[in-house]
Formats: structure tokens, C-alpha cells, sequence
């Protein structure tokens, strides 16, 4: 690319041919969703010397994005950008988040105000439909999720045909796939209506299936889902309650559960959403959809990463063996990494830990847990790390993984539940992702290119030739 400077703090690179963009603050909170406008070009130069410009597009805030879909088609270039560092892979009105100023907003509201004055079925109907409810909304929704929380009785023996001891996650990849066997009555996507009952039935059915997974690997019988409670409530019941003894339901357990799926509900093209992305944009089945997300999600750079915060903390131990755990991290030579650590966008405290944190302490004090040596030690951690020179200049801050773990604790889940509970409230992001992307006109299926590095054409060398 010619004409552009070098970036400042990661921010987008502005042409110099045309007028900068005006940085719109993100406290702006009036500007209004917008198709995105072409304002300026940039130069590029094709392999022939010849030099074109490409237009650079504005959306309502944040980096412009320089417009190479005809990069190919009309110069013969790709772009090369293994990791997608720099390139936005869709146009999407869901999800902001400004990563340098630890910003992050769904559908114009910012996380912090929705964890604290929302609920999540709110915030999946936000999510879904673009707007916050009104009351009636509301109810109805809440009524259409709780319609479908139930199983068909076939899909719960699946479960006995795993080990006891596999990994939930496992189960989730596999049975949330399985959906796609038993309900064809919304697996047409291209009918809105369809579209929006797989949307429902995925919201409402990841949470039974997560209780079962949990359920089966204890060895305990299946809890059903009871309508009268709310979505956390019912998770918890599902979870914790017993044939043999009523259950109760702590509210200030049920309120943090309720606020860890507000926290995890999106987080625009993260690596499972694009993959989830880019399993719909072949057309295929919803449910098969979220089941590749989740697949996605398991890995310890993204979803996994809970549960690896508590096996870190675990293996630390006490306090003074900090130093040689941050030591390690530092290293070129040991592929030890700071758990919870670091993210891809945010160069400032990830929004999210902070509402975790303060949950943390809330959670611990309501269940008399406020001396668990993990939360300590996590805070000597996080204390010591944001004042070494290493995770000051890398910028790398506590992500939303780092005290969820503790809480998730504290409530009874063990560790390898930790990533289907991310699991369980990334499911609406997914969906409202993917149904964004279906409803685009201008969808194509997701197809990258890449610059090979191979041999050339070589000639075939029978079997007796070869060394
Ligand atoms: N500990 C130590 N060094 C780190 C860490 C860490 N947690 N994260 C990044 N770095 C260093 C890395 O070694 C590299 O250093 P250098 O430039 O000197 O070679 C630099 O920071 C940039 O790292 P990167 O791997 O290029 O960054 P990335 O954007 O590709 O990776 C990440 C982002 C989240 C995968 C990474 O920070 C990481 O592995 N963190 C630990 C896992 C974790 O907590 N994941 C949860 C992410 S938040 C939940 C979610 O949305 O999924």
C-alpha cells in the first residue's frame, strides 16, 4: 500500500489523499446505526506498475476499513493477514469494542450498564432483535425460551454412549451437533420464521444439555427444567438439585450467574463467532452452526482459557512462587503463558474483568468463601503483573477469563464445566451472529485465499524412483 503512515497505538491507517476521518467518541452515544459510506481512497500498485485507488469505508464508529473486494478481480492481488490482525470480515451492527480504551458495547450500551441494571434474557433479545424489550416483549420472550428448554427424550441417550469421565465440552460439541437430527421443522434458513424458532430452541436448549453433560459425569439422574424459574435460576436447579431434597436457589448466586452470561453473551468477530460465521455462510443446518462454534470455543486461547486460569493458580500454589511463574511467562524459551492474560483487541483492562472481579468479591462474601486462598493469590497475580515492564509495554491486562473461574468455584462447578458455561452464553452471540449474516444480502460464503509457498509443478515419480 502506498500513501499511508505508519499506525498509531493500533489504530487504523488514515490516507493521506483525502481529509482524515473525525474520530467519533464512543461516549457519543446518540450516533445512530449506518450503511457504511465510501469517503476516501487509498493508493495501491498491481504487479504491472500500475497504481489504483481503493476506497476506504466509514461505519458509525471505530477504524475505517479499507475496501479490497476487488482487489483481485481487477488488480490480481490478495491480501495477506494470517490471524485477521487487520481485516474486518463482515459489516455487523451487534457488537462494538474500542480494545484501547477497554470499550465494549452491545447495540450502543455499554457492558458495564447492561451487567449492572439488565438481565440476560434482555440482553438476548437485545442481542437478537436490536432493541432493548418493553414489557411485553419481554414476557413473550421469556415465554418463548422457556417453551423450548425441554429435550425430545431421544436426544438424552446420547449421553450413555459417552465415558463417564469425558470431557464436557466434548458433550456439547457432539450433542448441540446432534439438534440437527431432531428438530427439521427449523432448518430452514432461508424462512424467517424457521430462523428465529432455531434461535429460541438453541437459547433455550444449550443450558439442559450443559446440566446433563455436568449431571451425567457425576453420575447423578438428569434434573429437568422446571418454567416457573428464571434462566439462571434454572441453570443452577438443573446443575445442583436432587431428586431425593428440595433445592434452593441462593438469589445473590443466581444474580452473579445471571451477570457471567450477560458478560459472555458476545464479543463481534471473536474466533468461534467467525467460525460459526463461516460454517453458516455454506448454508448449512443452525444447529451443526453453534456445534462448530463451540469446537472453536474449547481451545485455552479463547473459551478454554477459564479453566486454565484455575489449573495455573492451582499449580502456583502460594504466593511466593509468583515471581517464577511471571518469570516463566516472560520467556522466549518456555511456551508458558499468564492465563487470563492478554487479548487480541484489548490493549487496556478487558471491560468485562472489572464487572467479574467486583462480582468475584460479591459472590465469595455471599457465600462466606471471602478467604479463598485462589482469589488472593489471583490478586498477588494480577497486582504483580500490571507492574512489571514485560505485561506493561505487551499491554497485557486481566481478561473476562481471569475471576470467572473463582466464582464458578465457589457456585460447585467443577473446572471442565468452566468453558460450557462460556459456552452456554456465547450461544445467543452466536446465533444473533449468524442470523445477522443470513439476513445480509450481500452474504457469500466465507472463502480466504492465501499465498503459497509450495513447490511449482513437478513432474510425478513412480513409486520406484522415489528416495
Ligand atoms: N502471557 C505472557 N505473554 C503473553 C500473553 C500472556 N498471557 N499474551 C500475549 N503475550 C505476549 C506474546 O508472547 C507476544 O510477545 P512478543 O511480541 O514479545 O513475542 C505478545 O504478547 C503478543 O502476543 P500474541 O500471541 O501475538 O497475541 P494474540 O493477540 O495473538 O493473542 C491471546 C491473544 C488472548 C491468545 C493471548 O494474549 C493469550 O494466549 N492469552 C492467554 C490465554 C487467554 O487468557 N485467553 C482468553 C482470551 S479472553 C476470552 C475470549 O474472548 O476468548
Amino acid at each position: 500500500m502506498a500513501k499511508t503512515k505508519a499506525p498509531a497505538k493500533g489504530k487504523a491507517k488514515k490516507s493521506t489523499a483525502k481529509p482524515a476521518a473525525t474520530k467519533i467518541k464512543v461516549a457519543d452515544s446518540k450516533i445512530t446505526p449506518q450503511a457504511p459510506k465510501a469517503y476516501a481512497a487509498v493508493t495501491v500498485k498491481d504487479p504491472k506498475g500500475q497504481t489504483w485507488d481503493l476506497p476506504v469505508l466509514k461505519g458509525t464508529i471505530g477504524p475505517d476499513v479499507v475496501d479490497v473486494r476487488k482487489l483481485y478481480t481487477e488488480h490480481g492481488l490478495f491480501t495477506y493477514d494470517p490471524g485477521y490482525g487487520s481485516t474486518g470480515s463482515t459489516q455487523s451492527a451487534i457488537t462494538y469494542i474500542d480494545g484501547e480504551e477497554g470499550v465494549l458495547m452491545h447495540r450502543g450500551y455499554r457492558i458495564e450498564e447492561l451487567a449492572e441494571k439488565s438481565d440476560f434474557m434482555e440482553v438476548c433479545y437485545l442481542l437478537l432483535e436490536g432493541e432493548l424489550p418493553n414489557a411485553k416483549q419481554k414476557k413473550q420472550f421469556e415465554k418463548d425460551i422457556t417453551y423450548h428448554t425441554m429435550l425430545h427424550e431421544q436426544i438424552t441417550r446420547f449421553f450413555s454412549g459417552f465415558r463417564r469421565d469425558a470431557h464436557p465440552m466434548a458433550v456439547m460439541v457432539s450433542v448441540v451437533g446432534a439438534l440437527s437430527a431432531f428438530y427439521h421443522d427449523s432448518t430452514d434458513i432461508h424462512d424467517p420464521r424457521q430462523r428465529m424458532i432455531a434461535s429460541h430452541r438453541l437459547i433455550a436448549k444449550v443450558p439442559t444439555i450443559a446440566a446433563m453433560a455436568y449431571k451425567y459425569s457425576v453420575g447423578q439422574p438428569f434434573i429437568y427444567p422446571r418454567n416457573h424459574l428464571s434462566y439462571a435460576e434454572n441453570f443452577l436447579y438443573m446443575h445442583f438439585a436432587v431428586p431425593a431434597e428440595d433445592y434452593e436457589i441462593n438469589p445473590v448466586v443466581a444474580k452473579a450467574m445471571d451477570r457471567i452470561f450477560i458478560l459472555h453473551a458476545d464479543h463481534e468477530q471473536n474466533a468461534s463467532t467467525s467460525t460459526v460465521r463461516i460454517a453458516g455462510s455454506s448454508g448449512a443446518n443452525p444447529f451443526a452452526c453453534i456445534a462448530a462454534g463451540i469446537a472453536c470455543l474449547w481451545g485455552p486461547a479463547h473459551g478454554g482459557a477459564n479453566e486454565a486460569v484455575l489449573s495455573m493458580l492451582r499449580e502456583i500454589g502460594s504466593k511466593d512462587r509468583i515471581p517464577e511463574f511471571i518469570k516463566r511467562a516472560k520467556s522466549k524459551d518456555d511456551n508458558f503463558r499468564l492465563m487470563g492474560f492478554g487479548h487480541r483487541v484489548y490493549k487496556n483492562y478487558d471491560p468485562r474483568a472489572s464487572v467479574m472481579r467486583q462480582s468475584c468479591h460479591e459472590v465469595l462474601d455471599a457465600l462466606g468463601k471471602r478467604d479463598e486462598p485462589l482469589l488472593e493469590l489471583a490478586m498477588e497475580l494480577e497486582r504483580i503483573a500490571l507492574e512489571d515492564d514485560y505485561f506493561v509495554s505487551h499491554k497485557l491486562f486481566p481478561n473476562v477469563d481471569f475471576y470467572s473461574g473463582i466464582i464458578l468455584q465457589a457456585i460447585g462447578f467443577p473446572t471442565s464445566m468452566f468453558t460450557v458455561l462460556f459456552a452456554v452464553a456465547r450461544t445467543v452471540g452466536w446465533v444473533a451472529q449468524w442470523k445477522e449474516m443470513i439476513e445480509d444480502p450481500t452474504q457469500r460464503i466465507g472463502r480466504p485465499r492465501q499465498l503459497y509457498t509450495g513447490y511449482g509443478e513437478r513432474p510425478y515419480l513412480p513409486i520406484e524412483k522415489r528416495k
